[in-house]
Parts: C-alpha cells; sequence; structure tokens
C-alpha cells in the first residue's frame, strides 16, 4: 500500500519493541458506541480520530476496536460481511489508515478484532454457498449437512446456539447449516484451506496497513468434530472440564490454525501480537496463549469472581503461575462489551454478582436494589488493583467514567439477539454498549449532532468526561493518574505478598511498589511509605473498607 503524504509508513505505526504487548494497557473502543463524528447516530472512526486526545489523555498503550466491519449488526458486528473493509456507516479504510497514524503519533497501538468462527450470512461465500448445490465447494466452506426425519425437516442434531434457540437453520433446497451463535452467522469450516488461507489475508491485509495485533472472537472454537453419531446435546462433555473431548469447544486441533497464524504474524518485525477470547478451563488456557500460539489469552476469573479478598488473591496466584508457565504475560479484565459493566456488579448482592446479572437486567434494574456508591467504590479500587498486577490490563470504554450499567432500556431498543432467541427472558448485553457521555448536556451528550443509536440515561450527562475532566477526585482522573503513575513504577513481571490478614489483599511489585485492597470493614494499617494513589480518602491514614492505595516504600 503506498503510503500517503502526511502519513507515516505502516510499519512505523506499530510499536518497536517486540515485548510491547506484555504489561500494555488495552483500552477496548466498541465504535459504534464511542463518537459519532457525522450525525448518524452511530460511532464511527472519525469520532475515535477526533477523540485521540482523551485516549492519550488517558495514557493508554493501545485500543482494541471491537469490529468495525461491514455488517448488518445481527450480532453488534460480530456478523462480518467483508474482513478486509470498514463498513461504510463507520468510515473508509482512509479514515482508518488516518486514525492509525494519529494514534501512532501518540505511540497508541491499534489492535484489531478478528472473528474467526463464523461470518455473516451476507458475505460473498455464504451468498456463493446458498446459490451452489449441496456437496458444492462453495457450501464446504460452511457446516451443511442434510436434515433428518423422513422429510429431512428435522436439524441434523439437538446442539443449541449460544444465543439460544436451534444451533441449525435450514435452506431453501432443505439443506441445514450451523451456527453456534446467530442464525445470521453461519460457522467456516475450518477442515476446508480456503477458509485457512483466507484469514492468513486479513491477517496480512490489516497488519500491511500498520494494525499491531488482533484480538481474536471465541477462539477456543473453529475447528470441530462433526463425525456421526452426533452426541445428543444432554450428552455434550462439560464445556469447562473437558480435555479436548467437546465437538466444537477447545479441540486440540484448533492449535493448528494458531501456529499457522503464528508463522504470518513472524513475518512482521516486531512480529504482530494476539490476545485469545477462549472460555475455557484456566489450565487448558495456557495453549492459546503460547509464544507458537496466539501469544496471550483473555483471562476472565476476576471478572466472574465476587468482590472478596480470598477470591482475588487465589485468582491472581493462581493466573500469574498459569501464564509464567507458557511463556506470556496474563491479562486482568473487569469489563467488557459482553458483560454487566463491573460498578454496578459489585453493587449487587452477593448472590445476584457473575457476569451477566441476568434477574437484575430483566427486572429493569430495580430488583435486587443497586448500590451504586459500593458498587462505584468497589470498581475503583479493584481497577486500581488490576493495574497494579504483573501483565497487561484490558480496559472498557467508559469504565473510565465510573458508568453504570444502563439495566433500564426498553424492550423495543434491544439489538442483541439474545433478547430474541432467547424468547425475551434474556436481556442481553445492550446495557453496557450504550453511547459514551462526552459534554454535560446537548444532544447525545456530545456523543454526535443528532441522538444515538441506544437512547443514553439522564445521569450519563454527570460522568460525562467534561464533567469529570477538571475534577481531581473523578473516576476519569483516577484512572489517568493510575496510568501516568503504573508507567513510572512499572518493572519486571514480579509480584511478593504481603501480610496475613484475610479480608487484605498486599502485594509488592520491583522497585517497592504496594498495592494494598482492603476488602473487609476494619481500617488497616498501610506500609511505610509514601502513598501515591488511593482509590478513595483514607481515612487517618489507615485504608478504609473497599479501598486500594498504592504506596511506594523508602
Ligand atoms: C464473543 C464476542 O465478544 C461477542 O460479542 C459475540 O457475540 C460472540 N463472540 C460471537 O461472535
Amino acid at each position: 500500500m503506498p503510503a500517503r503524504p502526511g502519513l507515516s509508513a505502516p510499519a512505523q505505526r506499530r510499536p518497536s519493541h517486540p515485548d510491547w504487548w506484555r504489561q500494555a494497557v488495552v483500552y477496548q473502543v466498541y465504535p459504534r458506541s464511542f463518537a459519532d463524528s457525522n450525525g448518524d447516530g452511530l460511532g464511527d472512526l472519525r469520532g475515535i480520530t477526533d477523540h485521540a486526545d482523551h485516549l492519550v489523555g488517558l495514557g493508554v498503550d493501545a485500543v482494541w476496536l471491537s469490529p468495525f466491519y461491514p455488517s448488518a449488526l445481527a450480532d453488534g458486528g460480530y456478523d462480518v460481511d467483508d474482513y478486509r473493509d470498514v463498513d461504510p456507516r463507520l468510515g473508509t479504510l482512509d479514515e482508518f489508515d488516518e486514525m492509525v497514524a494519529v494514534l501512532a503519533e501518540h505511540d497508541i497501538a491499534v489492535v484489531v478484532d478478528i472473528v474467526p468462527n463464523h461470518t455473516s450470512d451476507r458475505h460473498a461465500w455464504f451468498r456463493a454457498a446458498l446459490e451452489a448445490a449441496p456437496g458444492s465447494p462453495e457450501r464446504l466452506r460452511y457446516i451443511f449437512r442434510d436434515g433428518t426425519g423422513p422429510d429431512g425437516s428435522q436439524p441434523p442434531n439437538d446442539w443449541k446456539s449460544v444465543f439460544g434457540g436451534p444451533a441449525w437453520h435450514r435452506v431453501a433446497d432443505g439443506q441445514w447449516y450451523l451456527h453456534l451463535f446467530a442464525p445470521e452467522q453461519p460457522d467456516l469450516h475450518w477442515d476446508n484451506p480456503d477458509v485457512r488461507e483466507d484469514f492468513h489475508r486479513t491477517i496480512r491485509f490489516w497488519a500491511d496497513r500498520g494494525v499491531a495485533g488482533f484480538r481474536v472472537d471465541v477462539a477456543h472454537s473453529l475447528v470441530k468434530d462433526m463425525s456421526e453419531p452426533y452426541p445428543a446435546a444432554a450428552a455434550l462433555p462439560d464445556e469447562f472440564r473437558d480435555h479436548g473431548e467437546h465437538p466444537f469447544w477447545d479441540r486440540d486441533d484448533v492449535h493448528e490454525v494458531y501456529t499457522g497464524w503464528r508463522r504470518v504474524f513472524e513475518e512482521y518485525d516486531p512480529p504482530l501480537m494476539a490476545v485469545a477470547e477462549a472460555w475455557v478451563a484456566s489450565e487448558r488456557r495456557a495453549r492459546y496463549a503460547s509464544p507458537d500460539g496466539l501469544g496471550q489469552a483473555f483471562n476472565f476469573d476476576l471478572l466472574e469472581s465476587p468482590w472478596a479478598a480470598e477470591s482475588f488473591r487465589t485468582l491472581v496466584s493462581a493466573n500469574l503461575d498459569l501464564a509464567a508457565g507458557s511463556g506470556t504475560s496474563s491479562t486482568w479484565v473487569l469489563s467488557n462489551h459482553d458483560v454487566v459493566r463491573h460498578a454496578s456488579r459489585y453493587g449487587l448482592p452477593q448472590g445476584e454478582r457473575g457476569a451477566s446479572c441476568d434477574a437484575w437486567l430483566m427486572s429493569g434494574g430495580t430488583s435486587p436494589r443497586l448500590d451504586i456508591e459500593t458498587g462505584l467504590r468497589r470498581a475503583r479500587a479493584g481497577t486500581l488493583l488490576t493495574m497494579a498486577l504483573p501483565g497487561s490490563a484490558y480496559l472498557y470504554q467508559g469504565e473510565e467514567l465510573g458508568l453504570h450499567e444502563v439495566p433500564d432500556l426498553p424492550a423495543e431498543v434491544l439489538q442483541d439477539p439474545t433478547w430474541l432467541r432467547s424468547g425475551h427472558t434474556v436481556k442481553g448485553r445492550d446495557g453496557c454498549r450504550v453511547p459514551l457521555p462526552w459534554t454535560v448536556d446537548g444532544s447525545s451528550f456530545g456523543f454526535g449532532s443528532n441522538g444515538a443509536h441506544l437512547p443514553q440515561p439522564r445521569w450519563f450527562g454527570e460522568l460525562a468526561v467534561e464533567a469529570q475532566d477538571q475534577d481531581p477526585g473523578s473516576t476519569l482522573n483516577l484512572y489517568r493518574s493510575a496510568l501516568r503513575q503504573r508507567r513510572e513504577l512499572q518493572g519486571d513481571e514480579e509480584l511478593t505478598w504481603h501480610g496475613t490478614d484475610p479480608e487484605v489483599v498486599h502485594f509488592e511489585r520491583p522497585g517497592g511498589w504496594h498495592s494494598v485492597t482492603n476488602f473487609g470493614p476494619r481500617p488497616v494499617v498501610l506500609p511505610e511509605g509514601s502513598v501515591v494513589l488511593a482509590s478513595a480518602p483514607l481515612d487517618d491514614g489507615m485504608l478504609p473498607q473497599d479501598t486500594t492505595a498504592w504506596v511506594v516504600a523508602g
């Protein structure tokens, strides 16, 4: 691709150090909800470029963009029509290049989402498969099968889609295709070399434009055992406990795909990075994170943990060991576009926590009662704790504003396929995808000039960037300070545990950087040294409940 005047060459848009990602802070942008530059109600790439100052002010090392590819949005963009283009509503390839170049000027790398398990049903391959005959090469890029029953009118088996309902959909000539997610997301057939080669092309396409790496969607799926007889849904092995026995999750053969990707990653200098979204048993995560594979994998353990010292300590320790054992660094995630925001999770009674809080969402956020202050207080403490850990921190847009989930979106605006496919019994993920508030008032709180694709609640205004920018106690300024301090204090990927109080998580990083979190009601004494940051005011020099402080010894 020839460089255009004013834009740096693609290679210069990537970080120069091969290990840049190991302890990076990566900020997830959900593009449709970040900022809308053209007033169509949908966030877009120019909106990201226009708000580069926000990312620079925060001090992030990279942004990870959720899909911005052409898509009918049957699943928020995870239904991709074309892997090597930009949705015209979100911009153009030139605007993508401009965004990457502007961020690179500020040393912010770009990581893009890649969705290899399924295309959309509007992808050229799937349209060709529908036009072609059963058994044709076009159909062999997907998983088409004949139905069962005397006239083939029953699906090939009773497997269920993740979003609810059957995992098979029938086409006009009577065959069925597999979709582990929505019917608009037909699963690709990864034994087919066409599929493997095409993804290598996609990786090179974005890398040649200056992308530094990839977030790999449902990395533990892709390769399937479709041999018959199919196990019945009720007889499928537990996906988190099996050892490669499940027909469609976490099969050992999937790693051959990533060995191939690794070869492509190594064509670049420095090599591309990747992070796997793999919901697998922790001990099976290592293979995805291996340096011969994708290199890093999301660890969702803290995101699923209750707010409890013992649980945090155990999970941190186990994950650091696992990451070290596979030659990678650990990742820490408290929120993303698929789960209830952590400020809200931590404000719900213990039993209602967990990533989805389905019952609370179904009640429109009324039952059980959300303790807004406690939720935010814990979220701030949890964030400081995770930012002090060795490894990389993945942040989700809006958490730096202390945003809560929007649990009361009216049914008619819900977009998540889960809502429809669960027969309106599971609300889904729209409440964490509501467009960001930038200004205290005005049209869509500064998100765009003409409304937002999901309605923003009134309370968004007081949490807007504008409202928090100059307030030294704001969550936004806590994040800014935390990232700045973290950069200064960061050292080797090591940690030493301290203390014996079961309600306290206290560890030290090289250079005398202590992080102390008090989960219990009794204020605790901090170690000797200067308190460089705290998630809430101290109580007479003591660390109060649900608070984290960073102390530098000496
Ligand atoms: C995981 C993504 O994070 C989620 O948003 C999406 O619905 C599924 N994969 C299917 O692509």
